[in-house]
């Protein structure tokens, strides 16, 4: 396997040096091969050298078996370019469709809310990863002024819902969850929102044994608080997706711990944790490097590691219950140590 590693800006470069440490450990305890190239993609490389991604950068992605990215942002670029060209370049050029976002807590003490177990709060998201208000079609005229007018255009297609809502089906019936929740805000947005609807009444129509429902995403950000335990497989566009999987990322304990995959399955996809590269806290041995972990065995995962993948996962629902952790989840371990627990770990778990 050859894994396409960029740690990216901030605490991205710490959390992702710890995440390739524990891949490492357990390709080893397998005895399997895996090759880390790492890729110098970020803010510090794009002001060096006014290059974000290389001309043959995203050809050159796809050439490899999966890739990892840590996190993006700095402030000292102000537009965000390079992440833009980096992150979403990354999900719309390699057609990365179904951004899949676990929502597991793994601890109880871990959730902000009142009484619930970790049976309570087990559900995943798909957010639609390729269209919606991400696809940078708009403008500004006479932008700096008081006349100024922006524009920012929400694309829906019938292919692009129609694939991510199929996709959402069709992991709960190959999974054995019970329900599938699309949401929406069709009682605004009337014309783009109105083809989600339609799409997900067809595809419903063909799962008879998966309970659809449907949700305006406002009420959906409701109930995820009142009641998470109610939904197992949630489906949804770009940027209610990006939104609503923060809440989860809470609802789990926080944003260190949530993980994501950016698929097209069958092709090479991409793995990177939903934190943000968190500049005040870089290199101070302070970030949580679990959401990135969890992101590294979903990589695994998706390239037939199972084994690998699933001692991965033991290793750090252990150190996180056992409060072997980073100071964010009532642990007293730095993020190196973390990764030292966590790579120690799986191999003690091995079968
Ligand atoms: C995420 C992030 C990105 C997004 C940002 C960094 C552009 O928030 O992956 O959730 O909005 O998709
Ligand atoms: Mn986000």
């Amino acid at each position: 396997m050859r894994i396409a590693v960029i740690p990216g800006d901030g605490i991205g470069v710490d959390t992702t040096a710890e995440a390739m440490k524990v891949v490492r450990a357990a390709a080893a305890a397998y005895g399997r091969r895996i090759e880390l190239e790492t890729l110098p993609w970020s803010a510090d490389h794009y002001l060096k050298t006014g290059v974000a991604v290389p001309p043959n950068g995203y050809a050159m992605l796809r050439e490899f078996d999966a890739i990892f990215i840590g996190a993006l942002g700095d402030p000292r670029v102000a537009d965000n370019r390079h992440a833009r060209d980096i992150l979403l370049g990354t999900r719309f050029e390699l057609d990365l469709y179904v951004n899949y976002r676990p929502v597991k807590l793994l601890d109880a003490r871990l959730c902000p809310l009142k009484d619930r177990s970790a049976a309570d709060v087990n559900f995943v998201v798909f957010r639609e990863n390729t269209e919606g208000l991400y696809v940078g079609v708009g403008g500004r005229f006479k932008a700096g002024t008081d006349d100024e007018v922006a524009i920012q255009e929400e694309l829906n297609t019938y292919k692009g819902v129609h694939r991510i809502v199929k996709h959402a089906f069709e992991f709960a019936k190959a999974n054995g969850r019970r329900r599938v929740c699309m949401a929406d805000k069709s009682n605004a947005m009337t014309d783009g929102h109105a083809l989600w609807l339609r799409v997900f009444k067809s595809l419903a129509a063909q799962y008879p044994t998966v309970e659809a429902r449907h949700l305006y995403i406002d009420a959906l950000a409701l109930l995820m608080v009142q009641n998470p335990a109610q939904f197992d497989v949630i489906v949804t566009n770009n940027l209610f997706g990006d939104i609503i999987t923060d809440l989860g990322a809470a609802l789990q304990g926080g944003l260190g711990l949530a993980a994501s995959g950016n698929l097209h399955p069958g092709r090479t996809s991409m793995f990177e944790p939903v934190h943000g590269s968190a500049p005040p806290l870089a290199g101070k041995n302070v970030a949580n490097p679990v959401g990135a972990m969890l992101s590294a065995a979903l990589m695994l995962d998706y390239l037939g590691w199972d084994a690998e993948a699933a001692a991965m996962e033991t290793a750090v629902r252990d150190a996180v219950v056992s409060g072997s952790g980073t100071p964010d989840i009532g642990g007293s371990l730095g993020t190196r140590e973390t990764g030292d627990y966590i790579a120690a770990r799986v191999q003690k778990n091995l079968p």
